[in-house]
C-alpha cells in the first residue's frame, strides 16, 4: 500500500518556537521590519565600500578613511539586527538575492561617480536609512520589544553622526559653503 504523500510544505516564512514572552503577531511584524533594515545596512555597505575603494581626487586619503569607517560602523550593525530577529522566533535573510529583493538603498553601479556626489548620495542615503530605522522603532515600541528600541536609538545616532560628517567633509568652501 502507498505512503501518504508527505504534506508541501508550507511557502509562508517560519515561525519558530523561539521562546518569548512578546506577541507572536507583533514580533513577526518587528521581524519583517528589521529585515528590510537589515538589507538597506547590506546595500548600503556595499555601496559605502564601492565608493571607498573607487573614489579619486584632491581628498583621496580623507574621503578613503572615513567611508572605510562608515563602512565598517554599518556592517557592525548587521550582525545584531538579524540575532534580534531570531531571538524573537523569526527568519533572517538568507542571500545577496535575499536582500536584493527587500533593499530600498539603491545600488549605484556607475563607471564613474564624482567625489562630492559620492559624499552627498551616501548623505542621502543615511538619512533615508535614519528614516526607516524611525519608523521600524515605532513598530518595536508598539511591540513593547525594549532591547530592539534600544540598539535602533543608537543606530540612529550613529546614522546621524555619518550624515553629519559627510555633509562637512562634502561641503565646496569655494562655492560658499560656512
Ligand atoms: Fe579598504
Amino acid at each position: 500500500m502507498a505512503k501518504p504523500a508527505p504534506k508541501a510544505a508550507s511557502s509562508k516564512p517560519a515561525r519558530l518556537r523561539t521562546p518569548s514572552d512578546l506577541d507572536a503577531k507583533d514580533t513577526a511584524k518587528v521581524g519583517e521590519a528589521l529585515n528590510g533594515i537589515l538589507a538597506d545596512c547590506f546595500a548600503l555597505y556595499l555601496k559605502t565600500k564601492n565608493f571607498h575603494w573607487h573614489v579619486s581626487g584632491p581628498h583621496f586619503r580623507d574621503y578613503h578613511l572615513l567611508l572605510d569607517e562608515h563602512a565598517d560602523q554599518i556592517y557592525a550593525m548587521t550582525d545584531p539586527i538579524a540575532e534580534r530577529i531570531r531571538k524573537i522566533g523569526g527568519t533572517t535573510l538568507r542571500s545577496i538575492g535575499h536582500i536584493a529583493r527587500l533593499q530600498r538603498i539603491k545600488d549605484n553601479d556607475a563607471p564613474y561617480v564624482d567625489a562630492l556626489a559620492m559624499l552627498a548620495e551616501l548623505q542621502e542615503d543615511n538619512k533615508t536609512l535614519a528614516t526607516h530605522l524611525r519608523e521600524v522603532h515605532d513598530v518595536v515600541d508598539d511591540a513593547n520589544d525594549i532591547a530592539s528600541a534600544s540598539l535602533i536609538e543608537n543606530w540612529i545616532d550613529e546614522t546621524e553622526r555619518r550624515t553629519w560628517f559627510l555633509y562637512e567633509a562634502g561641503r565646496d568652501s569655494e562655492r560658499g559653503g560656512h
